[in-house]
């Protein structure tokens, strides 16, 4: 064995490889529960991926076939339901865990300082995923398919002069047609294998700057000298074998929670798969209420609160980018001194906390149909959206932060 494994690494660093990123990578020893979710999110791409090819051995992209060959995998083809619903469930998983993940970053400021890059490397993946959702999405040809994709596509014709050009391009036709499906089917089987290079891009950038914890110091700044290694940090394990078994633990709980949805609630009580899309499309027929996969409907929500003004919603689609482009800045809006939840102050702590009930709010109000009440629930929650963003420079620079220790706890 030993003599193979010379044989392949005077060709291929693999040893290297090996003894870097795993076995000799030193990760802080405090890392907790929220830092499960990177592992989490790497299982949910590969699950999505996996399932996602060998759904489409069976899957037919044709506005006159898409949605029996989804009825056919379902009843007939060995095994199908199983994929079927572990691509749909997973769908839903692979956006919780990755909430969490981000929601990780802003609890410990892994986004600030000198952690940057691999922030905006997330938000790109973030968004990247949402190209991918909303167009796999239209791919059952069910009511909730089109319509929803319908209402998506037609935002860009808000566009002042260009839309109506920019929504015919991308839906290849005047309305969303087998054009559409065929070509979104096309970009939903290739985008997840960029999202496959850029979470590797992602892996290197985190590599290079080292993993933050739940402290929020930096253990390559602090004293040095491991039982492993007298030059590696003194609070730093090796990823593997300490975090390669912690990440495990990690997953069987995970996929517990997994199977019990795809065993006893696959449709996550109509937010997983909604309701409508059990019908077929129909063009002739709108739905009453059409709403967006719950992942969406924070910005969904976002966009209704703006009302338009001379006939174009155009600020509504600013709005509800500029919430995403909001996530983007965060690491120069935050400039608290410390990195921590743990150790900023109140004024950060409720910012945060308010936050989070915004964004769930949000996010049930774009299931709703918009009442005048909840319109105006959603316009004051718009708001708090912005403000945590937008007055964060201030509150973050202003608020009374603790002493942050020189080691990470439990050390
Ligand atoms: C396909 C989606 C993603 C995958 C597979 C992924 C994977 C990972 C992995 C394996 C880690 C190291 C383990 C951990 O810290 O949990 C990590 C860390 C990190 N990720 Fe992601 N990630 C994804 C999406 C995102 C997104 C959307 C963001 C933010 C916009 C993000 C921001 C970060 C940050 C800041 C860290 C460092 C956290 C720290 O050290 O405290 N990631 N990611």
């Amino acid at each position: 064995m030993s003599k193979f494994m010379d044989w392949v690494d005077k060709r291929y660093p693999l040893t290297k490889v090996w003894q870097e990123h795993l076995a000799q990578y030193y990760a802080p020893k405090n890392f907790n529960f929220w830092y499960f979710f990177g592992s989490l999110a790497m299982l949910m791409l590969v699950n999505q991926i996996l399932t996602g090819v060998w759904l489409a051995m069976n899957y037919k992209p044709d506005a006159g076939m898409a949605f029996g060959s989804i009825e056919y995998i379902m009843r007939d083809v060995p095994g199908g339901w199983i994929l079927r619903y572990m691509h749909s469930v997973g769908a839903s998983m692979f956006f919780i865990v990755v909430y969490l993940h981000m929601f990780r970053g802003m609890m410990y400021g892994s986004y600030k300082a000198p952690r940057e890059l691999l922030w905006l490397i997330g938000m790109v993946i973030y968004l990247v995923m949402m190209a991918i959702a909303f167009m796999g999405y239209l791919l059952p040809w069910g009511q909730m398919s089109y319509w929803g994709a319908q209402v998506i596509v037609n935002l860009f014709s808000a566009i002042p002069y260009v839309g109506d050009t920019v929504s015919e391009w991308i839906r290849g036709d005047y309305v969303i047609s087998d054009a559409t499906l065929n070509r979104f089917f096309a970009f939903h089987f290739l985008l997840p294998f960029v999202l496959a290079a850029l979470v590797f891009i992602h892996i290197v950038a985190l590599h290079t700057v080292g993993s933050n914890n739940p402290d929020g110091i930096e253990i390559k700044k602090g004293p040095k000298g491991n039982r492993w290694d007298k030059n590696a940090p003194a609070d730093g394990i090796p990823f593997h074998p300490y975090y390669s078994v912690k990440d495990i633990m990690g997953v069987v709980g995970f996929l517990i929670i997994f199977a019990a949805f795809i065993f006893f609630w696959p449709e996550g009580g109509g937010y997983f798969l909604e309701k409508p899309n059990f019908e077929p499309a129909n063009p002739f027929k709108t739905p009453l209420h059409i709403a967006p996969v719950w992942y969406f409907t924070p910005y969904y929500a976002i966009l209704r609160a703006v009302p338009s003004f001379a006939g174009t919603q155009i600020w509504g689609v600013i709005a509800m980018f500029g919430a995403i482009v909001m996530l983007f800045l965060l690491p120069w809006l935050d400039r608290s001194p410390v990195k921590s939840i743990r150790y900023k102050g109140p004024i950060f702590k409720a910012a945060l906390a308010i936050f989070v009930v915004d964004f769930l709010l949000l996010g049930w109000l774009g299931t709703q149909p918009a009442t005048p009440v909840l319109t105006q629930m959603a316009r004051v929650a718009t708001i708090i959206y912005f403000a945590f963003f937008l007055l964060m420079p201030i509150y973050s620079k202003i608020d009374k932060t603790k002493p942050v220790p020189d080691r990470v706890t439990g050390h």
